[in-house]
């Protein structure tokens, strides 16, 4: 048997388990099996990998491209073992970012790799391949400078807030039509002799370098969870695109795998938050600069661990609202004691988890799973809010925008029309954060302002910890 029909069993192999994989991620119960099937997955599929190279390398005694390929490997082992070991939960969404980053500048190298080699067939076929060339390197460079900008907005380093270029709509139209054409032009040169095809090619670089950066840059704080999951997609067509050049096979199934089902997360996303899918991907397309006026919403209340607790201990429901801050804090484990506790004393608790809480999607989902809270008692925004009227107290565990009132209420709010929790309907809602200061998407919430909201200012865990403390026996 030689070596390209065992990798080809494998690849197969690989492929099933990724389909295995993506099932297993669609539910918590499965999700930790879909994990495993992804990593055998993907052992599989690298250890052929390696040995294709291997016998590639041994036949032709070419042994510097074997020191290079386990280089290569040892390198980015090490390094992502390190990170993967000192992330935090809260770090992972710009962690992924970077990571979709590496595989757009992969596709761009591979893409490079394959106009300098040129093709490998005459006539038509030779056309075939340098298309291919031109769409890798395009996806590849968009999903490369977008996925840092979206790093850097995730790890706050540059503002959340759109760019909002004059003409900026113009301007990603303009690139793509430009895209076009210089394909057009690139596909018609003679890309192994023509320097002016290394030209083509180079202005297309920068051009969909550029594209990528404004795309991302222009997109606001509150729709960053649809341009990752968008950016997750890109780079699985950039991996597909790549996987055409090199004519590898698992790499176009695997792309393709994660473009589709990148996809069609971004469009969930974009209908639980009630935005238009093509605005998103079209970097903002027919988003106006909010009018950014800083409403007056008058004085907040204060409230006392100790009163708290009292005010727990009488109420028969409620219900809590989890946000990023939960996750920085790392309270979900007092939380989780806190809920045991109340629900020992007959009181009904619930969690109402908004499909964008945290910054990644399931974030509260995993936090809460962690500190072993009841899936049952855990609902989604919409098989909660209808509840709330009825509801005696309502906990804001740092969560912020997914609570805020504007985005229901006031039509020129950035976030205005995404669904939010309705937790101002409860009798009483206390919200705990550390200041006044915006969430994510930098909008003031009218919600601490409102008569039955009352602000419990300190670090969630301390705060929790300081009600398990003061509650009744
Ligand atoms: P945010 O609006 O981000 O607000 C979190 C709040 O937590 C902040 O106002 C902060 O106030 C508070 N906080 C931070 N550290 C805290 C601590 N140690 N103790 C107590 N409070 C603390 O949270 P959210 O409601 O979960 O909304 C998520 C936002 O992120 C949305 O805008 C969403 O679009 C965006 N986003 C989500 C995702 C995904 S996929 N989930 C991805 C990217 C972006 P203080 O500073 O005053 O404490």
């Amino acid at each position: 048997m030689d070596i390209f029909s065992v990798t080809g069993g494998a690849y197969i192999v690989a492929s099933l388990l990724f389909i295995l994989s993506l099932a297993g991620l669609s539910r918590h119960e499965s999700a930790k099996s879909g994990l495993t099937y992804g990593m055998v997955g993907m052992t599989v599929a690298l250890a052929m990998t390696v040995l294709l190279v291997l016998d590639h390398a041994l036949d032709t005694d070419n042994y510097l491209s074997i020191v290079l390929m386990l280089g290569a490997i040892g390198i980015g082992a090490v390094i992502g073992l390190w990170r993967a070991r000192i992330v935090e939960m809260t770090g992972m969404p710009e962690l992924i970012a970077a990571l979709h980053s590496f595989v757009g500048l992969a596709a761009v190298l591979i893409g490079w790799n394959g106009h300098l080699e040129g093709p490998h067939h005459g006539g038509s076929l030779a056309n075939i391949h340098e298309a291919e060339v031109a769409i890798g390197i395009f996806i590849g460079a968009v999903t490369f400078t977008g996925s840092i900008v979206a790093n850097l907005k995730l790890s706050a380093r540059i503002k959340s807030a759109p760019l909002m270029l004059p003409g900026k709509n113009f301007i990603n139209l303009g690139s793509l039509v430009l895209f076009a054409i210089l394909t057009v032009l690139y596909v018609g040169t003679d890309s192994r002799d023509s320097a002016s095809a290394d030209v083509l090619l180079v202005v297309l670089t920068a051009l969909a370098l550029a594209l990528g950066w404004h795309l991302v840059a222009s997109i606001g704080g509150g729709d960053m969870p649809v341009v990752v999951s968008m950016l997750n997609s890109y780079s699985g067509w950039a991996a597909a695109a790549s996987g055409f050049l090199l004519g590898n096979d698992l790499l176009i199934v695997t792309g393709a795998l994660v473009g589709s089902s990148g996809a069609y997360l971004s469009y969930i996303m974009c209908q639980a938050m009630n935005r238009s899918f093509i605005s998103v991907i079209a970097g903002g397309f027919g988003i106006e600069a909010p009018a950014g006026a800083d409403t007056d919403y008058g004085e907040h209340r204060e409230v006392q661990a100790a009163e708290a607790a009292d005010v727990l201990a009488n109420a028969s429901s409620v219900v809590i609202t989890p946000g990023y801050g939960m996750a920085v804090a790392q309270a979900q484990y007092p939380v989780a004691e806190l809920t045991a506790k109340l629900r020992a004393r007959g009181v009904d608790v619930r969690f109402g988890i908004h499909p964008v809480a945290g910054r990644l999607p399931g974030h509260m989902n995993v936090l809460l799973a962690e500190a072993k809270v009841p899936y049952d008692i855990v609902l989604e925004m919409d098989e909660i809010n209808d509840d709330l009227p009825d509801t005696d107290v309502v906990l804001v565990i740092g969560a912020n925008d997914t609570v805020n009132p504007a985005a229901a209420e006031d039509p020129s709010s950035p976030i205005a029309g995404m669904p939010v929790l309705e937790v101002w309907n409860a009798r009483e809602v206390i919200v705990f954060k550390r200041s006044m200061a915006t969430g994510y998407a930098g909008v003031q919430n009218p919600l601490f302002f409102r008569e039955n909201s009352r602000m419990l200012f300190g670090d969630a865990k301390d705060k929790v910890d300081e009600i398990i403390h003061n509650l009744p026996e």
